[in-house]
């Protein structure tokens, strides 16, 4: 049994939540809706329909399984067919237009858009990986919203979605239940889970991972123990929350890598009770539990993953959401900033707020960077200069939120990514100046 807690006085909001990464939770939004004892009784209670919405295959192993149960009014099997939809700038893996780019890429934020634009037709596709009919790879968005969903739903029949808010609030009504994720929280809408977006500041513009493979998971702690980074508990759920309306609404479902869209009588949105442990959840980076180094080096930034999505191969994340929150950096005779590296992983990085450490300028809120596979990186001219230099006493970083979506396979960037007028064609430049030093 899990129990219904309050969150949000940090933002206003007062949705209630259910806490727990993963947990089987229950919650029914008229009492006596969920039934006890068993899943589907010969009549389900207050005249609903019984169903289950499995995210993985009934037979994966218990440790995996994801799945819940929803008591809805209508059954989610009557709707008419879905037709072909726009796609407008949402691509999937294997992008038709797409190129693999050894170079460094680095865009500023985007602009929002001058005309009225709902969460669904502002994505926006930067790259993607895999496959999205083999349920492998990633592809990464920015959503871009001026105007709430009202009579629209959307549904990712091709992923999860990991959503990283950076300007504005998103107010998530999805099947189960209502989320608010503000900059600085996370959000991730479960697979197949319809849902619409509200915008409590009027505008929005934030991240997405849509996550083809595993469903996020927490990672393997080790010898860190049973605590620390994310911690289970800090995981929220909603409870359930339902739209009993009887009328033409339209539901747009991404499948196979595009739009399809079909128009409902009803919204999609009925879901009076469930239990399970497949949903929709939020994270608050604050409940982040740094682990760093007490002694020296600057420790593989894997020490700071939230969620991991593994691959078949073991160690190889599919994805992992990575975060660089305000710690204290206190490593003696450590060059402090992440050191200059090559990675057979390739690395999306994205900023919340405030600065970068290994980037004094131009990596800016909104704005992106893309270091492919084995793409050299690492601090900018200043950011070597200062970091050498400076007196190793303990500093905190503050006031910052950056994040990394890491990923096994090459990003394959789209056309209008590369194009845009926001790309920063001069990224390889912050390097030019780092100078040699060396002296026999
Ligand atoms: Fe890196």
């Amino acid at each position: 049994m899990t129990g219904t807690i309050e969150s949000g006085t940090r933002t206003g909001s007062k949705l209630g939540y259910s806490a727990g990464f993963g947990n089987e939770h229950h919650s029914e939004a008229v009492p006596g809706a969920l039934p006890v004892g068993r899943n589907s009784p010969q009549r389900a209670p207050l005249g609903l329909y019984a169903e289950q919405h499995s995210a993985t295959a009934f037979t994966e192993p218990r440790a995996h399984n994801r799945r819940s149960w929803v008591y809805r009014i209508r059954p989610s099997a009557a709707h008419p067919p879905f037709l072909p939809h726009a796609d407008g700038m949402l691509r999937s893996a294997p992008v038709a237009d797409g190129v693999a780019d050894p170079n460094r890429l680095r865009w500023s934020a985007p602009p929002l858009p001058e005309e009225p634009t709902d969460f669904v037709d502002g994505l926006y596709t930067v790259g993607a990986n895999g496959d999205v009919l083999q349920r492998a790879g990633i592809g990464v968005h920015w959503y871009l919203a001026t105007k709430p969903m009202d009579d629209r739903y959307f549904v990712d029949a091709d992923g999860e979605l990991l959503l990283v808010p950076e300007l504005g609030g998103l107010l998530l009504h999805t099947e189960y239940g209502r989320l608010r994720a503000d900059p600085g929280e996370v959000a991730v809408i479960g697979r197949g889970v319809r849902f619409r977006v509200e915008l409590p500041d009027g505008r929005a513009r934030g991240y997405v991972c849509e996550n083809y493979g595993r469903p996020f998971e927490l990672p393997e702690l080790g010898p860190i123990g049973a605590n620390g980074l994310a911690n289970a508990r800090d995981f929220l759920y909603p409870v359930a929350a339902f739209e009993d309306r009887e009328e033409t609404v339209q539901v747009v479902q991404k499948f196979g890598g595009r739009l399809w869209a079909a128009d409902y009588d009803h919204s999609p949105l009925d879901v009076v009770a469930w239990h399970g442990n497949h949903a929709a959840y939020k994270y608050d980076t604050a409940r982040f539990n740094v682990m760093g180094t007490v002694s020296f080096d600057h420790p593989d930034p894997s020490i700071y993953t939230v969620l991991t999505s593994p691959s078949d191969t073991p160690g190889q994340a599919n994805a992992d959401f990575v975060i660089f929150a305000p710690r204290w950096l206190v490593g003696e005779d450590t060059f402090r900033p992440p050191w200059y590296h090559r990675n057979v992983m390739s690395e999306f990085m994205g900023l919340v707020k405030g600065v970068y450490d290994a980037k004094a300028e131009g990596f800016e809120p909104g704005g992106a960077s893309l270091h492919n596979m084995w793409s050299a990186h690492g601090p900018d001219a200043e950011t070597f200069a200062r970091a050498s230099a400076q007196e190793l006493v303990p500093q905190k970083i503050d006031d910052t939120l950056a994040f990394m979506f890491e990923t096994r396979w090459p990003l394959v960037t789209t056309e209008q990514a590369r194009s845009a007028a926001h790309r920063q064609p001069y990224y390889d430049s912050v390097w030019r100046d780092v100078r040699r030093h060396f002296a026999r």
